[in-house]
């Protein structure tokens, strides 16, 4: 399967078939997440793989009881190194780098999963705390996402996506056109639209500034 078409198909999967994975599989997956960009090329991930069935129970209950997870006969916590990225960039690395570098891995590790046939889904709505004990992770290694990983049971659902001329500015930001006619939008941001009303993420994203 070529990239685009990989990225197209991937989507979240929450049903999986109990049938096993083989752990050869699995090791490719984290092989191409390894090959994602990183600062400094830090590398600044480590990766979980948990098949044990309490623990998988553990961190489903962990993540809100999203239930789903403790079905896939793998799940990979992906956590990032933050003190690897902080002795090199200090608190940019900590708290920006380190995160970015394992999502780029992560959706690294979604995309391959996607061409050889696995269903997967990232998991971030957990809580920290229990997500740690029930890792046993130490200071300075952050999880990131929990993906649980099988034979999708089910197509999953088809989400979409808000259109291209609503996110890409020309020149400034603000500054839209037509995607298709090359019309030049400036209009004002419109009520209660966000992707045009910046002021509503104030606050929110300062570590990024
Ligand atoms: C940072 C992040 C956190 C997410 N957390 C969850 C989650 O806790 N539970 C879940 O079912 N999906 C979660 N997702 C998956 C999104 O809901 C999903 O990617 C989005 O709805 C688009 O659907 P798709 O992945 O099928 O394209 C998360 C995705 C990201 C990137």
């Amino acid at each position: 399967m070529d990239v685009i078409s990989a990225i197209k198909a991937r989507r979240s999967v929450k049903a999986f078939k109990p049938d096993k994975v083989p752990i050869k599989t699995i090791y490719r997956l984290i092989d191409a997440a390894r090959w994602a960009p990183s600062a400094g090329n830090l590398q600044s991930w480590e990766f979980i793989l948990v098949e044990d069935s309490t623990a998988k129970k553990q961190l489903a209950a962990a993540a809100l009881s999203q239930d789903f997870i403790s079905d896939a006969p793998y799940v990979i916590v992906a956590c990032a190194d933050t003190e690897r990225s902080a002795v090199k960039y200090g608190a940019r690395g900590k708290y920006f780098y380190s995160i970015v570098d394992t999502s780029a891995a992560i959706e690294n590790l979604l995309l391959a999963a996607t061409d050889i046939g696995l269903g997967t889904c990232w998991v971030g709505s957990f809580n920290n705390n229990i997500v740690r004990d029930v890792l046993g992770l130490p200071e300075g290694i952050a999880p990131v996402a929990i993906i649980p990983i099988g034979y999708p049971a089910d197509e999953g659902e088809r989400t979409t996506r808000t259109s291209l001329g609503n996110i890409i500015h020309f020149e400034r930001f603000g500054k839209f056109q037509n995607v298709k006619t090359g019309d030049s939008d400036e209009s004002p941001p419109k009520k209660n639209d966000r992707r045009r009303n910046p002021r509503d993420d104030s606050g929110l994203l300062d570590i990024f500034r």
